[in-house]
């Protein structure tokens, strides 16, 4: 409050080197001034509740990123788990037998994605409410574009990337129900598990 006071002063005296001293001794505080802003626009003359209540804007939502910082970090944990018994059943060349590996390796599949989700909740959240920690309050930084430009683009994003999601699921699905057979061009039974069980059985073929 007291780099913003002086801050005030020296647009009507530029240059004055007491104001100057005064705020630049106090100027590492000038962001908490400015968050302020939010409960009094006349910060210098703020009332003991409104900087208490800005102290607790201060306070981010504890629990969400309790839970969504260790939702991402057990994810992390597990994602080196099933690298390393894949790898070692891989390794023993026991993959395609390995039902239980194979079907958890599946379903894992949207999990590094719900871990980068909850890494950018843990980052945007946690930095709340700071564009830059101390100096740049977030509501004070946003953006002049209109609420209706924003949500134009954004439905334009939305839009074209779930279009160009389905189009990838299902150019993926069918590529997957033709099998490697029809990409190398062999026999539709080339990899039926009869003919990789035979082939398994007589190694010299
Ligand atoms: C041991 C495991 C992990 C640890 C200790 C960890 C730690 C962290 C920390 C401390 C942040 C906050 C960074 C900040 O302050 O800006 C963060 C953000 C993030 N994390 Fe994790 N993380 C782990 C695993 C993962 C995994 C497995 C993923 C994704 C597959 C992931 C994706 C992200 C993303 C996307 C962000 C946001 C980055 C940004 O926007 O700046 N993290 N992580």
């Amino acid at each position: 409050m007291i780099a913003y006071g002086a801050m005030e002063q020296l647009r009507a005296k530029p240059g004055d080197p007491e104001l100057l001293q005064i705020f630049n001794a106090h100027v590492a505080n000038l962001g908490y001034a400015l968050l302020l802003k939010r409960h009094r626009s006349d910060v210098v003359k703020a009332s003991p509740q409104e900087i208490e209540a800005t102290a607790w804007d201060t306070v981010p939502p504890v629990a969400l990123l309790f839970w969504c910082f260790r939702i991402m970090v057990a994810l992390g944990f597990y994602f080196i788990a099933l690298f390393a018994v894949a790898f070692w059943i891989a390794s023993a060349r026991r993959l395609e037998q390995s039902r239980a590996l194979l079907w958890i390796s599946l379903w894992s599949l949207p999990l590094p994605w719900i871990a980068a989700e909850l890494g950018w909740v843990v980052a945007e959240v946690g930095r709340q409410p700071w564009t830059i920690d101390g100096v740049l309050p977030t509501f004070l930084s946003v953006s002049s574009v209109s609420t209706t430009y924003v949500a134009i683009s954004l439905t334009f994003f939305v839009v074209a990337y779930s279009t160009l999601a389905v189009v990838d699921v299902f150019l993926m699905v069918r590529t997957v129900r033709r099998g490697p057979a029809y990409a190398l061009g062999l026999p539709a039974d080339a990899y039926s598990p009869q003919r990789i069980g035979a082939a398994r059985s007589s190694p010299a073929e």
